[in-house]
């Protein structure tokens, strides 16, 4: 998939963020910086990701970090630009789901700010420490064809419900929308410099996120067995097969998409 470079992962403990990272490693990738909030499920992720690297140089360092506070943020992306001499890819995976009891009306307001400081402020904090470094790096080649690859590549987890809205889920719309706004004008911003910021939007997907308790588990059923064509759900590599395009060489002339990986769900 062309990531000769250096990747940097949010949220790399599990699911899709788990998935992203054991990709970087197959398709030789240099490295991987794998940040999550998560300390144990972290070690061992990193240890089953380093076997998967052809590359015997290749570098693999764990941040136990909360993206939505920024100091932490700001201290791991650099000692990750100290660790690797540079950050050619971002992924921010990093994200919680909540379902307001009742609908928006009688969201509360603590869970509202939460939902927005991870998935919203957090992927923020990561984009504007990453895109600095990355602004000050010297461009990447094709490890396939030679062609210019440009500075650096971020891709953001949005989702469908970056696209459209769903059901109890007034702050993860909200947020997953501003991902997209983000993602899209960063891109606007930096582009000319050598920049390309995507979003991936995931369907339902099996992950221990669509599973983690009752109320979220009978709605992921639901939107399977009814709004999703495929008539199935999702597996992370899935996911994780399009993040690793939209960070490499395949995708030199993609910025400022949103692209889907859904099964179908919002072609209609
Ligand atoms: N699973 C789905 O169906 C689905 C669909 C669309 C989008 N998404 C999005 O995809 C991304 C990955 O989701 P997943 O399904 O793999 O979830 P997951 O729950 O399996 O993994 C999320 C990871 O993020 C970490 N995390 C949570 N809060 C954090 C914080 N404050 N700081 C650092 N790390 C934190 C968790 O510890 C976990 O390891 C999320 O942004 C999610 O919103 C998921």
């Amino acid at each position: 998939m062309d990531v000769p470079g250096f990747a940097l992962i949010t949220g790399a403990a599990s699911g899709m963020g788990k998935e992203t990272a054991k990709k970087f490693a197959q398709d030789g990738a240099a490295g991987a910086a794998l940040l999550d909030l998560n300390a144990d499920a972290l070690e061992k992720v990193k240890s089953e990701v380093q076997p998967l690297s052809n590359n015997k140089n290749f570098k693999i360092v764990t941040h136990a970090l909360d993206v939505s506070d920024e100091e932490a943020v700001m201290k791991a992306v650099e000692s990750v630009k100290e660790s690797f001499g540079r950050i050619d890819y971002a992924v921010n995976a990093a994200g919680i789901a909540f379902k307001h009891e009742g609908g928006g009306a009688f969201a509360e307001t603590k869970d509202y700010r939460k939902v927005l400081a991870v998935n919203l402020d957090g992927t923020f904090f990561v984009m504007r420490a990453v895109a600095k470094t990355m602004l000050e790096q010297s461009p990447l080649k094709s490890s396939i064809d030679g062609r210019e690859l440009g500075r650096g590549s971020i891709v953001n987890f949005a989702s469908v419900a970056g696209l459209t809205g769903i059901g109890l889920s007034t702050a993860y719309t909200a947020s997953k929308h501003a991902v997209i706004g983000l993602t899209k004008t960063m891109s606007e911003d930096y582009a000319a410099k050598g920049l390309r910021f995507n979003a991936v939007c995931p369907g339902y997907m099996d992950t221990p996120m669509t599973r983690q308790n009752e109320v979220i588990s009978k709605a992921f059923d639901e939107r399977v067995a009814n709004w999703t064509p495929m008539g199935r759900a999702g597996q992370p590599g899935e996911v994780a097969d399009a993040v690793i395009f939209l960070c490499g060489g395949r995708s030199s002339f993609v910025t400022g998409s949103a692209m889907v990986v859904d099964g179908g769900y919002t072609e209609r």
